[in-house]
């Protein structure tokens, strides 16, 4: 059975993508909501985490709390454009532990080539999310989960923010195991493997390198 695909659909995170495709939303407002947005995803993309009973004293009595429980977090941004989405995440979740992918596709393949990786050293015991706001061919994020699993992480997360139905069968049929959270599902890609209508090239648009 494949794991879930969540399009998250809240008000706040479907008016802020319309804002991240507009061509005219300038560096700074895009990353603001390229970050605003991971946090709203963050919220639902957690929603599963375990909690144990605990007790808490609050000035007036004892009564019974809840703590979080379970395995700790990693995130793993796949670079660059997976960076853009980090610290949104770490608002809500700031002791998880951050690794990282790098990976740039080949123009001409579209397949991803992998120039750097350092992983947290227990990530094997860890939940992990990995972020990346564009899911388009899906051979970076199966990759990258691929590199994930190699060092023992068995529950493996993915939050992107626009995906593609190409993206989403891709990584559904190598990492069946795998949730997906996205924002937008969108309707295809285009010859040269972007997501139409998607944003254009979200590594450029966060950091201002076109
Ligand atoms: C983009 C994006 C994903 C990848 C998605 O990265 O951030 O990592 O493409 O495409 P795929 O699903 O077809 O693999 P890119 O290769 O442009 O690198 P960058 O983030 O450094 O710009
Ligand atoms: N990478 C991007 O940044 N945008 C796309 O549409 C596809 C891959």
């Amino acid at each position: 059975m494949n794991g879930k695909v969540m399009i998250l659909d809240h008000p706040l995170i479907r008016h802020k993508v319309s804002l991240i495709r507009n061509k005219d939303t300038g560096v700074k407002e895009f990353r603001e909501l390229i970050s605003e947005i991971a946090t709203l995803e963050a919220y639902e993309a957690t929603r599963d985490l375990q909690l144990e009973e605990t007790e808490v004293e609050t000035p007036l009595c004892k009564t019974k709390a809840e703590t979080l429980s379970g395995k700790k977090l990693a995130l793993v941004p796949i670079l660059r454009a997976g960076l853009g989405m980090v610290d949104g995440v770490l608002t809500l979740i700031p002791a998880a532990k951050v690794g990282h992918i790098g990976l740039y596709r080949d123009p001409e393949t579209l397949k991803p080539v992998k120039y750097y990786c350092k992983l947290p050293s227990d990530i094997g015991e860890r939940q992990v999310f990995v972020l990346d706001p564009m899911l388009a061919t899906g051979g970076s994020a199966s990759d990258a989960i691929d590199f994930i699993k190699a060092d023992g992480a068995k529950h493996i997360v993915l939050m992107c923010v626009i995906a593609a139905p190409e993206g989403i069968a891709a990584v559904q049929e190598r990492h069946p195991d795998v949730d997906i959270y996205c924002a937008a599902l969108d309707e295809k890609l285009n010859d040269h493997g972007y997501i139409v209508p998607g944003l254009g090239d979200a590594g450029d648009r966060i950091f201002g390198t076109k």
